[in-house]
């Protein structure tokens, strides 16, 4: 059943449906985004493309990171969360694999059944899927090297207004066969207020605030002890925009809520400062995807003539290509 009728249905039965279920039945119902079979989702031919689709010098990027804090590190467990086609950890294990660097085990946080089947299909490694962060098994002699790519900005997100000094859930609904916004009153209005209280909001302001990403942060709180390095890299900010962040892609095109249901991709930009502010005690290090390219490219490849390698280099550090080098950034933090 297409997801419009679906969105239909849901809209008749409960008079509104919120920004976050509507997106979360669009990226990950049987028929959404994220589980349609379709040939290539990620990539040139597919809808939207990412780093490491676009290079390996991306993943390249991240182990030296790694190693960088971990001089020489032994038994490395690959922990990806959202990993899509896989790409990012081929590469990681080319990488690692080059450095002698063991890797025992690899584990997969994935949620869309059509990546996890591409995956089993395609790659030659054997991975353990989680179903939750919190179900990793890890032995002590090993060092958890945790990385993702486009992983947090995936997270769907409700959105709130404020207005008369209370927050306002934005809601869907249809009237006259024309698909509207409207504002609804939310028990959670005190809690957000307090929640978010170091924020001047003003009448108008949107807030965007996701269960959804605050449970992934505590069960990576639950798991993230010592022996471990964290690597994030997603389109987002610093500080609360206060204005809708929500994203729509579709066959590399930018489009509009409502242009269309099917084969569309939703994002959120992410929220850094609050991830900064779950792992505070980490002490976690913010950079720009430039930085990340420019601190941490392998030297081998830093002073390339390759043509391909210089034209990746640039787009994942330029603002030619969906403002790559700026408007993604880099967090990552680790203990020993
Ligand atoms: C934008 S894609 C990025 C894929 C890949 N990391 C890349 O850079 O090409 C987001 C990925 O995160 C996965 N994902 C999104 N939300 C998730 C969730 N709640 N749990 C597990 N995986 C999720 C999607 O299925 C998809 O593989």
């Amino acid at each position: 059943m297409p997801i419009k009728t679906k969105l239909d249905k849901i809209i008749r039965s409960m008079g509104s449906i919120s920004i976050q279920d509507f997106i979360e039945l669009s990226n990950f119902d049987n028929e959404g985004f994220y589980n349609l079979d379709e040939k290539s989702k990620i990539s040139k031919d597919g809808h939207f493309i990412t780093s490491p689709e676009i290079t390996p010098l991306f993943g390249y990027s991240l182990c030296n990171q790694f190693i960088d804090a971990y001089n020489n590190p032994s038994k490395v467990h690959l922990l990806e969360l959202g990993p899509g086609n896989g790409t990012l950890t081929n590469d990681i294990l080319t990488y690692l694999n080059k450095q002698n660097i063991k890797i025992s085990q690899i584990s997969f946080l994935e949620k869309s059944n059509y990546f996890r089947e591409n995956i089993k299909k395609n790659l030659s490694y054997k991975v353990d899927f989680l179903d939750h962060i919190t179900s990793l098994s890890i032995s002590s002699d090993e060092i958890l090297f945790i990385y993702s790519n486009e992983f947090f900005d995936a997270i769907s997100s409700k959105q709130y207004v404020f207005r008369d000094d209370n927050f306002y859930e934005i809601r869907i609904t249809k009237k006259n066969s024309e698909y509207k916004i409207v504002y609804e009153d939310t028990l959670l209005s005190e809690y957000l207020k307090n929640f978010y209280s170091e924020y001047n909001f003003k009448n108008g302001d949107i807030l965007e605030h996701s269960n959804n990403l605050m449970n992934y942060l505590e069960d990576l709180n639950f798991i993230l002890k010592n022996n471990f390095f964290f690597t994030a890299t997603d389109y987002g900010y610093q500080k609360l925009p206060k204005k809708s962040t929500l994203r729509l892609i579709s066959n590399h095109q930018p489009i509009k809520l409502f242009d269309k249901f099917e084969n569309v991709d939703y994002s959120f930009g992410v929220n850094f400062e609050l991830i900064k502010k779950v792992f505070r005690k980490f002490n976690p290090n913010f950079i720009s995807q430039k930085d990340l390219i420019e601190n941490f490219l392998p030297k081998e490849f830093k002073n390339t003539t390759e043509e391909s390698t210089l034209k990746a280099k640039k787009i994942l550090n330029s603002e030619i290509f969906f403002n790559m080098g700026s408007s993604f950034s880099n967090i990552s933090f680790f203990s020993k």
